[in-house]
């Protein structure tokens, strides 16, 4: 086992290139099941959530190869199971995209419940409504997603009674190659959902309205392969305009779409904070005046992003004054704070509201990472604390972030990943 070691302060400097977004890779890796032929699928994030869902595309049957670090070749015309091994299903959250994209394909699926990292209750009863919508017979049982449909999945009219990422894509997914169009209302906006709908659209889907809270897919059953290259990561960029601006460092961050971090730039200017968009480049300024404290309340996209809160909380832990963070999305994602207060974070959570007083400078100290974006927040905690601060249980991280102590190490941090000795 491994953790990171981080020796603070840091000034940051130079520039930084964001990797393919996790939770598109994840849901056009699993997609490739539903098209039903041979996908290049190009920018996928060398992760661990990415390598375990090729992982699970090769049990099933498919052949995966590896063209180059980043990117790969996917024929899933072998897979002639609908059993995903549930060894690997329970250990990530988008596994569940493995029922839509079998339903559509065969009509029928069996997939043991997704894991993902636990920030509380994570319902799929949208999930179920959607499939149910769409004549499939669904039942959870003994840890299963069990389902079928006599006759192919029917087109529906779905209407989400919450805004969720996972429910829409499950939805688009499970309709696909269904005869006929389905409306999907008060779908999830999210980039990853239009990254979805652009990579079936090129295998011959007819999807439209992605990016908007109605989407409709006109059927089609004759899908077929593509080449396609992912867009870029925002949590990972959000995080890195965090790492450069609490160390108040200029940071130049490439390979970013700068449309999708506007609901994160927007918001973190009420500081000071400077930004500087480019094509494809977003640069944060060094900061010359004292920064604000701030209210944030998380939203679905083009909200401020939850998978954004933690690492914010890291920044407003650096600005004098009194912060608040509304958390609405998910009702436990202050699991870190905990750690955070280990560092001497002054934050006080009552009823899904954080409040954070900052001003005073953190203390190194042994954490470990919560989850995903806990741990990155530890990580940004580390750069701006004076002293040596260790990380334990980075596998949270790692499922998530591509070479993140290399990319942080080579624009100046002193970052590094060591083995923890086995006294057992
Ligand atoms: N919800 C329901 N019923 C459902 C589905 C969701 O009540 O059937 C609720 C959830 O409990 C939550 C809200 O709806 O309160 C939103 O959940 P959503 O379905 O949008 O989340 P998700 O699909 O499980 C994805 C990302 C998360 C990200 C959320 C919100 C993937 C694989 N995961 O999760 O990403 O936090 O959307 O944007 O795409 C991460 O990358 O660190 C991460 C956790």
């Amino acid at each position: 086992m491994e953790k990171i070691v981080i020796n603070g302060p840091s000034i940051l400097n130079g520039s930084v290139k964001i990797s393919g977004m996790k939770n598109a890779a994840v849901a056009v890796v699993f997609a490739t099941i539903a098209v039903n032929d041979e996908c290049i699928i190009d920018n996928l994030p060398n992760i661990s959530d990415i390598n375990l869902a090729l992982k699970i595309l090769e049990k099933m049957g498919a052949v995966v190869e590896k063209i180059d670090e980043n990117k790969y070749k996917i024929d899933t015309r072998p897979i002639s199971t609908i059993m995903a091994p549930d060894e690997d299903v329970g250990k990530m959250r988008a596994s569940y995209y493995i029922a839509g994209a079998s339903l559509a394909r065969f009509g029928v699926c069996k997939v043991g419940l997704p894991g993902g990292c636990d920030f509380g209750s994570r319902p799929i009863d949208q999930h179920v409504k959607a499939f149910e919508a769409m004549g499939a017979k669904v039942k959870i049982d003994e840890g299963y997603i069990d389902a079928s449909v006599v006759g192919g999945m029917k087109a529906a009219n779905v209407y989400f009674d919450c805004v969720t990422v996972g429910g829409t894509i499950n939805a688009i997914l499970a309709s696909v190659r269904s005869e006929g169009v389905t409306v999907i209302d008060n779908a999830a906006r999210e980039p990853h959902i239009v990254d979805l709908a652009n990579f079936l659209n090129f295998c011959g889907a007819d999807i439209t309205g992605a990016g908007t809270d109605t989407i409709k897919i006109k059927g089609n059953k004759q899908l077929h392969g593509c080449e396609y290259t992912l867009i870029p990561d925002m949590i990972e960029a959000g995080t890195f305009m965090i790492a450069a601006a609490a160390t108040g460092s200029e940071l130049m961050i490439e390979n970013v779409i700068p449309k999708h971090l506007e609901s994160m730039t927007s918001k973190l200017s009420e500081t000071g904070i400077v930004f500087e968009e480019g094509d494809e480049s977003l640069l944060v300024k060094r900061k010359t005046t004292e920064l604000r404290p701030i209210n944030i309340k998380t939203l679905p996209y083009p909200g401020f992003p939850t998978d954004m809160n933690p690492q914010t909380a890291v920044l407003l832990c650096c600005i004098n004054g009194s912060s608040r963070i509304n958390e609405t999305i998910f009702n436990d994602r202050f699991r870190y704070v905990n750690e955070l207060k280990r560092m001497g974070a002054n934050i006080d959570v009552d009823n899904g509201i954080a409040t954070i007083v900052g001003g005073q400078r953190l203390r190194a100290a042994n954490v470990r990472a919560v989850d995903l974006r806990a741990g990155a927040a530890m990580i940004l905690a580390g750069l701006v604390a004076e002293g040596s601060t260790s990380i334990e249980d980075i596998f949270y991280i790692e499922r998530g972030y591509d070479n993140i102590v290399e990319k942080l190490s080579s624009i100046g941090a002193s970052i590094k990943k060591v083995q923890i000795q086995d006294f057992s």
